[in-house]
């Protein structure tokens, strides 16, 4: 595997497969990878002859009061990580290579409406940083996959979004979500969580998996079994941000006819924001 931090390095080796007709997955991360992300590359593996993982701590997509800085750097486990799954190329940026204009002066690629409600609305701008970086990697590799995990659903819906509306040729799959014994979902941030709220933890995957046993018993009162879902994270000693119940399909709210639903969860313990969802077809 090879690491590689400049752009026309990662070009130079990308055009050698693509002349010989290699395709190319890619696998955007923030890094301190997880079996999570792990999982994504294996997926990327299944699709593609050569794959390429991105490990970059996006400024973009922090708000000013948001954990930037503290975000979990650990390139030299993650190299080793990634070296043993058999990627083909860690491409890990600085920021400078990635915004060669500057941050404050980024073409930003927004995804209106989709990005506005539930974590858009908690963490405003967060998505369009999400968007605009993603859309500079998709332009830098020019994969003709790219893999996204279940775990940040509208994410990934808003990169479906982006990349059909923008008529990129790239196949987007989704990775379900890689989970803990005891359903906590992994995730780079909860290892801020104490070993007491470790244990309330899984708390959030189980409220949602009550709600979606309750869907499949036929209950439809979409309001009550969102409230009562926020009540009981509230008792465990969450603060949470949103629980929604929505089509998997677009976010909207559901109708009669809809069979596939979303519920969506976010919810703060101590200093870890965690974000969880599960679909239910009803
Ligand atoms: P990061 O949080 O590092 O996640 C990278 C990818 O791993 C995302 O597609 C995310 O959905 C997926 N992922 C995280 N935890 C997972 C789990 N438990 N199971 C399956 N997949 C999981 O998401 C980002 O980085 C950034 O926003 C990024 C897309 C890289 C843009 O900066």
């Amino acid at each position: 595997m090879q690491l590689i931090q400049g752009k026309q390095e990662l070009q130079a080796q990308l055009s050698e497969w693509r002349v010989a007709g290699e395709h190319i997955a890619l696998v955007p991360t923030m890094g301190n990878l997880h079996v999570g992300h792990v999982s994504l590359v294996d997926l990327a593996r299944e699709h593609a002859e050569r794959v390429v993982v991105t490990v970059f701590v996006n400024p973009t997509q922090f708000g000013e009061h948001e954990d930037f800085a503290g975000y979990p750097r650990t390139l030299e486990r993650d190299t080793r990580r990634l070296r043993q799954i058999g990627a083909d190329i860690l491409f890990a940026p600085e920021v400078d290579t990635v915004y060669p204009f500057g941050i404050e002066h980024a073409t930003l690629v927004s995804v209106p409406y989709l990005s506005e409600n539930f974590c858009g609305s908690i963490r405003p701008g967060h998505f369009d940083g999400v968007t605009t970086v993603v859309a500079r990697f998709f332009s830098l590799v020019q994969p003709a996959i790219a893999v996204f995990g279940q775990k940040d659903y509208q994410q990934q819906m808003i990169i479906r979004r982006m990349t059909e509306d923008l008529s990129l040729p790239i196949k987007i799959i989704t990775a379900p979500t890689v989970r803990e014994d005891d359903g906590l979902a992994m995730s780079s941030r909860n290892s801020y969580l104490s070993d007491e709220q470790r244990a309330v933890a899984p708390k959030l995957y189980e409220t949602l998996r009550a709600i979606g046993e309750q869907l499949q018993a036929g209950q439809r009162n979409y309001d009550d079994l969102e409230g009562d879902a926020h009540a009981a994270l509230e008792a465990a000693g969450f603060e949470p941000d949103y629980v929604a119940i929505r089509r998997a399909e677009d976010l909207s709210m559901p109708n009669r006819d809809c069979d596939e639903i979303v519920v969506l969860a976010a919810a703060t313990l101590g200093v870890a924001r965690l974000i969880d969802n599960i679909v239910v077809t009803i």
